[in-house]
C-alpha cells in the first residue's frame, strides 16, 4: 500500500532503493524527501552525499547507482542527479490526479494515525494564584494547547493538567494581607478586583514590615498544617484567582477546563512520603537543615555537585518537591507513558534536574519520556515589555479583549450581518494572537507587534482565514463541493502547485507533531494559502468554460479550504465562513 503522506512514501522507496543499491540498511527517516524549491522539481534527497562521505565515494556516482534501482516509476518520472548528488524527484501528472481525486474522501487529508499511541500528561499554561495571567503565560497556553491538539489528532491519548502555582510561601503574606484588609469575611469573587495590585501590597508590605514579615512566616505553618481557618481564607484566593484564569481561557477557546486544574496544592498530602521513599533508596542527604538530593552529573559553576531541594529547613517543601511529586503521581497513579511540560526556557535546568531524580529513584524508567517544551519570552515591538494602546503594562484579558477590538475595525467594512460581525471579529482577534505565537519556532523570543499580527498580508491567521474565505464562497456559489472520485485535470502549473501543497499536509502536520512544533505547520498553511492565492488569480474556477475543468478546480478550492480549516484547527484557530 502506497503511504498517504508521500513524502514517507518516498523516503521508504529510496531507503529500499539504498539497500538494493549499496547493501546498506538505511532508516526511512533517515532519506529525508524535502519539497524542492527548484522549478520543475518537486522532491529532493540529499541521502546519495551523505552515504557517500561514509563511504568514500564520489557522491553523484552514488546518487546515480540509488536512481537506478529507485522502484517508484508508479509514483516519479526517472529520478534525476543534479548539483553535488541530490536525487530529484517529479512525481508523475496521472498518480497526482489519480490522488487529488481520492482525496475528498479522506476525513484526514491523508495524515497518518499513530501506530504507538501514548499516553501523554501535558502540563501547560500552569499560572500563579493571586497574580493575574500575562503574556508570559499566554505562551504556555496557547503552545500547549495546540500541542496537545496535534498530538490527539495524531492520535495519542493526551491528559491535559494545570499545575497552577497555589501553594507555598507566598500565601502567607497573602492570607495576612487578605486579613489585614477586612477581606476575609466576603464570600464570592470579585472583591479583591485587582489581583496583581493585592499581591504587590503584600510583597511590599512583607518587604518593609518586620512584624508582617513574621505573622506571614506562621501563617505558612498553620497553612500546611491544615488548619481550618487558613485553608478557608486560602481557598477564598485561589478561586477568585481561579475565576479569572477561566476568563482567559473562554475568550481564547482553550481546552483547558477546571477539571483539569491539579494545582501544587493537590500534591501536598505525597509530598511526606516522597521523601520516605528518596530517604529509602539512599538518595537524600542533610545539607544545611534541608533534606537534599544530589543527582549524578549536574554541578554549578564551582564544580560543586546541585542540590535539589526536596524538603526545606522548615519542613516546608518546595517547587522541586512538588514537581516530583507530580511527575510521580502521573506515572504510577494515572498511568502516564510521557510527561511534556509547556514552560518557559528559564526554567531547562529545574526540569533537567527534575527528571534525572525521577531516573535515579526508578519512577521514569526507559519505557517512559520526560520533556520540558521550553520557549522564549515575549517582547513589545521595542524590544521591552508589551504594552496596551493606553500604555501600561497588559493583564492578559485586556490584552485579549484589544484584539478582539482591533479586529472588529478590520471587520467592520466588509459589511457583515450585524449577528455575524461580533463572532468574526473574536475568531480574527485571537486568532491573531494565537498564530502570532505559534508562526515562530518557541524556543526563541518573539515580538509582540499588533500591526504585524494583524495584517491581511503575510503570514498571519487572517491571511489564511481570508484565503479559506474566497475558497468557501467559490463553493457556495457551486452549490456543492466535488465528491471523491471527480476526475482532476491538471492545465496550468498553479493548479499543480496548489494540490503538491495539500499533498505535503501530512508531512507537515507530522513534523510539528514530533518536534511539538506548530511553527512547521504554520509555515506550510502559510505556503498553501499563497499557492491557493496565485491559483485563484489565474485560473477561473466557476466560469472555466469546460463543466470537468470546473468540477477539477472546485475540488482543489475544495482540498485547499480543507487544509486550512483542519489545519487552523489543529491550532486552535476559527475558520469563519466571511470575514
Ligand atoms: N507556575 C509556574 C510559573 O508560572 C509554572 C509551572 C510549570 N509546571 C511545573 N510542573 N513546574 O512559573
Amino acid at each position: 500500500m502506497v503511504h498517504t503522506d508521500v513524502s514517507v512514501e518516498l523516503g521508504r522507496r529510496v531507503a529500499r532503493a539504498v539497500g538494493e543499491a549499496l547493501g546498506l540498511e538505511l532508516d526511512p527517516e533517515q532519506a529525508v524527501i524535502r519539497p524542492s524549491r527548484r522549478a520543475g522539481v518537486d522532491y529532493q534527497t540529499g541521502v546519495a552525499m551523505a552515504l557517500a562521505a561514509r563511504l568514500g565515494r564520489a557522491a553523484r556516482e552514488v546518487a546515480e547507482e540509488i536512481a537506478a534501482a529507485l522502484d517508484a516509476a508508479d509514483l516519479v518520472e526517472p529520478p534525476e542527479v543534479s548539483g553535488k548528488g541530490f536525487l530529484n524527484l517529479v512525481l508523475r501528472a496521472d498518480w497526482l490526479a489519480a490522488r487529488a481525486s481520492a482525496l475528498p474522501g479522506e476525513e484526514r487529508l491523508g495524515v497518518p494515525l499513530t501506530e504507538a499511541p501514548r499516553r501523554i500528561a501535558l502540563d501547560y499554561s500552569s499560572p500563579n494564584v493571586a497574580k493575574e495571567m500575562h503574556v508570559g503565560h499566554l505562551r504556555s497556553t496557547v503552545l500547549g494547547d495546540a500541542i496537545g491538539r496535534l498530538l490527539r489528532f495524531a492520535g495519542h491519548q493526551v491528559i491535559p493538567h494545570n499545575h497552577i502555582g497555589d501553594w507555598g510561601t507566598p500565601f502567607g503574606m497573602l492570607i495576612e494581607h487578605l486579613v489585614d484588609e477586612g477581606l476575609t469575611e466576603a464570600a464570592g469573587a470579585g472583591s479583591i478586583g485587582d489581583l496583581n495590585g493585592f499581591y504587590q501590597e503584600a510583597r511590599k508590605k512583607f518587604d518593609a514590615e518586620p512584624e508582617f514579615a513574621s505573622r506571614a512566616r506562621r501563617r505558612v505553618v498553620l497553612l500546611q498544617g491544615g488548619h481550618d481557618q487558613t485553608l478557608t481564607w486560602w481557598r477564598r484566593l485561589v478561586e477568585e484567582s481561579a475565576g479569572h484564569f477561566e476568563q482567559v481561557y473562554r475568550l481564547l477557546g482553550i481546552e483547558l477546563t477546571p477539571a483539569d486544574v491539579y494545582g501544587e496544592s493537590f500534591y501536598n498530602p505525597f509530598l511526606a512520603d516522597l521523601v520516605k521513599e528518596l530517604g529509602a533508596r539512599r538518595l537524600t542527604r542533610v545539607s544545611g537543615g534541608a533534606v537534599c538530593t544530589f543527582p549524578e552529573g549536574f554541578t554549578n559553576r564551582d564544580g560543586d555537585p546541585l542540590a535539589v531541594i526536596v524538603r526545606k529547613r522548615g519542613g516546608g517543601y518546595g517547587y522541586a518537591a512538588t514537581d516530583l511529586a507530580a511527575a510521580r503521581y502521573w506515572l504510577e497513579e494515572r498511568g502516564a507513558t510521557d510527561l511534556l511540560y509547556v514552560v518557559g526556557s528559564p526554567q531547562a535546568q529545574h526540569f533537567a534536574l527534575v527528571f534525572a531524580v525521577l531516573r535515579e529513584a526508578g519512577w521514569l524508567m526507559a519505557e517512559h519520556h520526560a520533556e520540558h517544551i521550553g520557549f522564549g519570552s515575549v517582547l513589545g515591538s521595542d524590544g521591552r515589555a508589551v504594552r496596551t494602546r493606553a500604555g501600561g503594562s497588559v493583564k492578559l484579558v485586556d490584552l485579549l479583549v484589544e484584539a478582539v477590538d482591533r479586529a472588529a475595525e478590520i471587520a467592520e467594512p466588509r459589511a457583515l450581518p450585524p449577528g455575524q460581525q461580533a463572532a468574526v471579529a473574536r475568531a480574527v482577534g485571537i486568532g491573531a494572537v494565537k498564530y502570532a505565537d505559534l508562526a515562530h519556532d518557541r524556543r526563541r523570543d518573539y515580538l509582540f507587534d499588533w500591526d504585524r499580527m494583524l495584517a491581511m498580508d503575510g503570514n498571519t491567521a487572517v491571511y489564511l482565514q481570508y484565503a479559506n474565505c474566497r475558497a468557501r464562497s467559490v463553493l457556495r456559489a457551486a452549490g456543492a463541493a466535488p465528491a471523491a472520485g471527480t476526475p482532476v485535470l491538471l492545465t496550468d502549473p498553479r493548479e499543480r502547485a496548489l494540490l503538491l501543497r495539500v499533498l505535503e499536509f501530512p508531512a507537515a502536520v507530522s513534523a510539528a507533531t514530533r518536534g511539538h512544533a506548530p511553527h512547521k505547520l504554520c509555515t506550510h498553511l502559510y505556503a498553501t494559502a499563497r499557492s491557493f492565492s496565485a491559483f485563484y488569480a489565474a485560473c477561473p474556477i466557476l466560469a472555466a468554460g469546460a463543466p470537468e475543468l470546473r468540477a477539477s478546480r472546485l475540488l482543489l478550492a475544495a482540498l485547499a479550504s480543507r487544509v486550512l480549516t483542519l489545519g487552523l484547527s489543529l491550532l486552535g484557530i476559527e475558520t469563519p465562513e466571511k470575514i
